[in-house]
């Protein structure tokens, strides 16, 4: 009889280490690391002046056109839209990233690559530290709207770009 005790306590001692190490893997996936204490918004939208969620309508097309101009002029020394430069292939940014962190990254690129998790990593992955271009909200909404006619087109053309880490 001792020995069948014996048995159920390992048993249940098992047990009870096989749901506490499952659960404390599912809050690691859950939550990714954040040393730098971030606001649960700041993690997913990243930090800089957008500090709420915005709200995006239909594509405009005028917007768009504009946000073209400046980023053929400001952000194409750097990025293509298929092919990694200095920095990433830009044609999927906005599958990849809220609409709000693309925003604080283009206007606060020094903070977030040195906080933000996901832009550590990038600067890690780059090496080069992406140039603050002094855009404003408006402008860089502008480029936001130009990213998001440049994925859409590469969905609807089956354009593949390079992925964002080389060995990842
Ligand atoms: C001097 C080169 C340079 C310029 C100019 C530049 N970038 Fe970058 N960009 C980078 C690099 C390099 C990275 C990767 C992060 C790092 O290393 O700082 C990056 C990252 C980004 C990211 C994050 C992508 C992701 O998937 O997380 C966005 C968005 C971005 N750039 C947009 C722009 C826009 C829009 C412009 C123009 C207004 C621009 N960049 C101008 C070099 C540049």
């Amino acid at each position: 009889m001792k020995f069948f005790s014996t048995l159920l306590t390992v048993l249940l001692l098992l047990l009870f280490i096989a749901c506490g190490g499952e659960k404390s893997g599912e809050q690691a996936a859950e939550k990714p690391a954040n040393p730098n204490n971030l606001t649960d918004f700041e993690m997913e939208n990243g930090i800089g002046p957008v500090k709420e969620k915005i709200q995006l309508g239909e594509i405009n097309m005028e917007l768009a056109k504009k946000g073209e101009e400046t980023y053929v002029g400001k952000c194409a020394p750097c990025h293509k839209l298929d092919k990694r430069l200095v920095g990433p292939a830009q044609r999927y940014t906005v599958d990849r990233r809220t609409p709000e962190y693309i925003l604080n990254m283009i206007m606060n690129p020094d903070e977030m690559t040195k906080k933000h998790p996901t832009g550590q990593e990038m600067l890690a992955e780059y090496l080069a530290p992406m140039t603050n271009m002094n855009l404003t909200l408006d402008q860089a909404k502008e480029v936001l709207e130009y990213l998001r006619v440049v994925a859409k087109e590469g969905h609807e053309k089956n354009i593949v770009a390079d992925p964002v880490f080389k060995n990842k």
